[in-house]
C-alpha cells in the first residue's frame, strides 16, 4: 500500500496504472475510519483491479461554527486499518492539492440537495460536491462508493455524476452498525458515556416509525411523535424527522450536546442486530 501525499504524485501513479488498463475503485472518506468505511473498501476491492481511498478533512463542507478543527484525524491508526484489507493507494492530499485557488466551494450540488441538511447546514453540499468533483478529477476512478449512512449525499453524488455525464459508476454501500444498532460515525468519538446510551435510542425510534409506515398512517403525525420521543430519550434538539416518498426513506437529524447525528431508514425495514 503506497500513501501519495500530494496530487503529482497520485497522478503519475493513475496514469500507469490507466495504461495498464487496471480499473480503478475510489472510496473518498475524511478519516477517523471505522467499520462503515471499512466495507466500502471492501466492496470496491471486489470490483476493481485498483482501490484508492482519500483521506481528506474537507474544510469548504463546514460552516465556520461547525467542528472542522475538533474533527478527529489519525492518519496512522487509519493507515493501519486498510493495510490488511489490500488497498493500493491511500490519497491523503494537503489543502493546496484540492485547493490551489483558496478554500471555496466553486460547485453548487443540484436538486437532490435541496430541503433536510441543507435546511440546517446550507453550505454542506456545495463544498462536497466541490471536494468530490476535484477528487475525481485527479482520481480518475471507473467506479465510487458512498454509505447509506448519508443517504442524501449518496443522492446528490448520483445526480452530479449523471448532470456532468462522468463515467463513473456510483454504489451505495448499507450502513454498518455497532452491536446494538447504532450508525457508526467518526462523529460518535464526542459522545460521552452518557450520551452514547441515549444516542442507542436513535436507530430504534428510527426503525419504529420506517417499520410502521405504510398507507394507513398519518406521516405527519407519525413523525412528529418520533421526534417528541428523541426529545424524551435525552437528544437536546431534532433537526428533523421527515419521510421522504421519493427515497422511501425516513431520515433523521437530532443533536445529543455539540454532536450531530445523523441516520436514515426504508420504509418497512426492521433493525436486525447481528
Ligand atoms: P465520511 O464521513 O468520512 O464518510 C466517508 C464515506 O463513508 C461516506 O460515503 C459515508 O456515507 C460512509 N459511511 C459513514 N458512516 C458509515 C456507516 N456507518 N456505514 C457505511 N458507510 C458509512 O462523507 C464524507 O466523509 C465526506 O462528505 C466526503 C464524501 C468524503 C467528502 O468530503
Amino acid at each position: 500500500m503506497i500513501v501519495l501525499d500530494n496530487s503529482d504524485a497520485l497522478r503519475g501513479k493513475v496514469s500507469t496504472w490507466k495504461e495498464g488498463g487496471q480499473t480503478i475503485g475510489f472510496v473518498p472518506t475524511m478519516g477517523a475510519l471505522h467499520a462503515g468505511h471499512l466495507s466500502l473498501v471492501k466492496q470496491a476491492i471486489a470490483q476493481a483491479d485498483i482501490v484508492i481511498v482519500s483521506i481528506f478533512v474537507n474544510p469548504t463542507q463546514f460552516a465556520p461554527n461547525e467542528d472542522f478543527d475538533a474533527y478527529p484525524r489519525g492518519l496512522e491508526d487509519d493507515l493501519k486499518k486498510l493495510e490488511p484489507l489490500g488497498v493500493q493507494a491511500v490519497y491523503a492530499p494537503r489543502v493546496e492539492d484540492l485547493y490551489p485557488d483558496g478554500t471555496a466551494a466553486t460547485k453548487k450540488a443540484g436538486e437532490a440537495a435541496r430541503g433536510l441538511e441543507s435546511d440546517f447546514r446550507p453550505h454542506f453540499f456545495d463544498g462536497v460536491v466541490t471536494v468530490v468533483s476535484r477528487l475525481f478529477d485527479q482520481v480518475e476512478p471507473d467506479l465510487a462508493i458512498f454509505g447509506e449512512k448519508d443517504f442524501q449525499q449518496l443522492k446528490v453524488i448520483r445526480e452530479m455524476v449523471a448532470h456532468d455525464q462522468r463515467p463513473i459508476r456510483i454504489y451505495g454501500g448499507e450502513t454498518k452498525r455497532d452491536a446494538l444498532g447504532l450508525a457508526l460515525s467518526s462523529r460518535n468519538a464526542y459522545l460521552s458515556a452518557d450520551e452514547l446510551e441515549i444516542a442507542r435510542m436513535l436507530n430504534q425510534i428510527l426503525y419504529g416509525l420506517a417499520h410502521g409506515i405504510d398507507e394507513g398512517i398519518d406521516i405527519d403525525d407519525a413523525c412528529d411523535n418520533a421526534k417528541e420521543m428523541l426529545l424524551e430519550a435525552g437528544f437536546d434538539r431534532v433537526d428533523y424527522v421527515t419521510y421522504k416518498s421519493e427515497w422511501k426513506r425516513v431520515l433523521i437529524a437530532a443533536w445529543l450536546g455539540k454532536t450531530r447525528l445523523i441516520d436514515n431508514a426504508p420504509v418497512g425495514s426492521v433493525l436486525l442486530l447481528s
